[in-house]
């Protein structure tokens, strides 16, 4: 299961990076935003510069001829930039499009099975479910997972399923029971992920007994 980061801070890409575990980052226009003081494709360049895996840079256009406007202005800032783009009529048709040159694509905002069937069938190399969206909404987002892994078993889609909208520990065992091929997270359940009180406690108890057997 790959891991990604879902940020656009770059002190926390940083760090996560630094785990040697991380395969990629995603961003949006809202976790863009919160970087006060950045230029939006000036910050992709950014992360791209230290994360060599895919990095996913969103469009802001609605209309297929803008998408395609704007997924050329990213594909020109790194090799690794995934172009970004809403599962809606347009997206489809411009994620067919996009694939079909070869560029990578991330079609974000899925919230049932369908949309990834259809992003499947236009090659899209990524699929995202918000899960944690669908809980907040009184819905199953882990049932999605299941139900899209299920869907490109069955076909043989390549697409890969990328987890987002992760809020907690249990999301992401479900995710890796699920079988999503990626899960993308914010540094602060990249964190929980490695914590057990037992752990801890483990360690102390180790440490107290070496130095009662072993003092000075
Ligand atoms: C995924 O690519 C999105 O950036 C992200 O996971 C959205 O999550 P949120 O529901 O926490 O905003």
């Amino acid at each position: 299961m790959e891991l990604y980061i879902d940020t656009a801070n770059l002190d926390e890409i940083k760090e996560a990076a630094a785990l040697g575990v991380l395969d990629g980052v995603t961003t949006n226009p809202s976790l863009i935003a919160k970087e006060k003081g950045v230029k939006y494709h000036d910050r992709l360049k950014e992360i791209c510069e230290v994360v060599k895996g895919p990095v996913s840079g969103e469009v802001i256009s609605t209309e297929y001829a803008g998408m395609l406007t704007e997924a050329e202005q990213l594909i020109k800032i790194a090799p690794n930039i995934v172009v970004k783009l809403p599962t809606t009529v347009d997206g489809l048709k411009a994620c067919k499009h996009l694939s079909g040159r070869g560029i990578k694509t991330n079609m974000t905002l899925v919230f049932q099975p369908l949309q990834a069937l259809m992003v499947a069938k236009a090659g899209a190399f990524l699929v995202s479910p918000f899960i944690g969206r669908l809980d907040d909404a009184a819905e199953d987002g882990i049932e999605l997972i299941h139900k899209i892994r299920a869907i490109y078993d069955t076909y043989g889609f390549k697409t890969k399923v990328l987890a987002a909208s992760i809020r907690h520990n249990k999301h992401m065992v479900d995710c890796a029971l699920a079988g999503s091929d990626v899960a993308t997270v914010p540094m602060s359940v990249i964190k929980a992920m490695l914590n057990h009180p037992l752990t801890d406690t483990g360690i102390k108890k180790f440490l107290e007994d070496y130095k009662k057997a072993f003092p000075g």
